[in-house]
């Protein structure tokens, strides 16, 4: 009952093997649904980039009315998920095939969005710190669009590469920079921007490097969007360290291309 006075919708959850529910908050997975169940109860949900976590635990708890992952690094028969508190992979006990026998609305399928076109329809579509990772992230949007019914609504937040830690490498937050590690300064205080990376390493092939402006007119090509609000860096995420040797080096930067943490955007499918 605990679970039906936190607002979860009670004939969903019962659905939901209890340790599963359990693993889900206890790994962070019941927030980033939480923040969308206006949009999620009653939806069909697409979550693309879904990852090896429990995001769908979460949208159904929400009332959701199926839950589709999509992600070509799901791994169907590994107990083995990633903890959003710290990033870590631990074993949950739970496998994307032994959660879909137990639910049957949801899915985590290995893939890409493109697989589901033609055969799924969606009311909801919903990236979580993915759409920074996507390289073709203009055909990802398109793709989202077939996938969802007139009028859905694709949801994401985007990590800005522009902001402090938008290399995703460590240093993420200032108490970890450790100022002679060679590893650190190619990246902390706004050094990514500049720093020479092979064509084969991290940032160069897992992050897009889009300018906040960019991801905009993207979205805009196919979506209304109807809302768009930035996060800006706490002061453990670089805020306070921007520097006019900084500015200068960037003159093409805004002050918000360099202090906007993420973005969280809703987008409405034009017709
Ligand atoms: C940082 S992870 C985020 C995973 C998950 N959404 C989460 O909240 O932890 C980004 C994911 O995007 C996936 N990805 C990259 N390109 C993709 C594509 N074209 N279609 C679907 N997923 C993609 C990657 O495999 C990766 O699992």
């Amino acid at each position: 009952m605990i679970w039906a006075a936190n607002g979860f919708n009670w004939a969903r959850v019962r659905e939901i093997p209890p340790d599963a529910l359990k693993q889900a908050l206890a790994m962070g997975y019941l927030r980033w649904s939480r923040s969308l169940a206006r949009y999620a109860k009653g939806a069909d949900v697409v979550d693309v980039g879904c990852g090896m976590g429990l995001h769908g635990v979460g949208f159904l708890a929400e009332g959701a009315n199926s839950y589709v992952g999509v992600d070509p690094e799901v791994k169907p028969r590994s107990s083995i998920m990633k903890d959003l508190h710290n990033g870590k992979r631990i074993d949950c006990g739970w496998t994307p095939e032994a959660l879909m026998a137990r639910m049957s609305r949801f899915e985590m399928i290995r893939g890409l969005s493109n697989d589901l076109e033609g055969k799924r329809e969606f009311d909801l579509a919903t990236l979580h710190n993915a759409s920074e990772h996507l390289v073709q992230l203009e055909a990802v949007f398109a793709s989202v669009h077939r996938l969802l019914r007139p009028g859905g609504r694709m949801v994401f937040s985007h990590h800005n590469w522009f902001s402090w830690n938008g290399h995703h490498q460590a240093p993420k937050t200032i108490d970890k920079i450790q100022p002679q590690n060679p590893e650190h300064t190619r990246y902390f205080d706004w050094a990514h921007l500049e720093g020479e990376f092979p064509a084969d390493s991290y940032v160069m092939t897992k992050l897009n490097r889009f300018r906040l402006s960019e991801v905009r007119a993207l979205t805009e090509k196919q979506f209304e969007i109807e809302a768009w609000k930035p996060t800006l860096s706490t002061p453990d995420q670089g805020a306070g360290r921007l520097t006019d040797a900084v500015r200068k080096r960037h003159p093409d930067l805004s002050e918000s291309d360099f202090t906007t943490q993420s973005v969280w955007v809703v987008a409405r499918k034009k017709a």
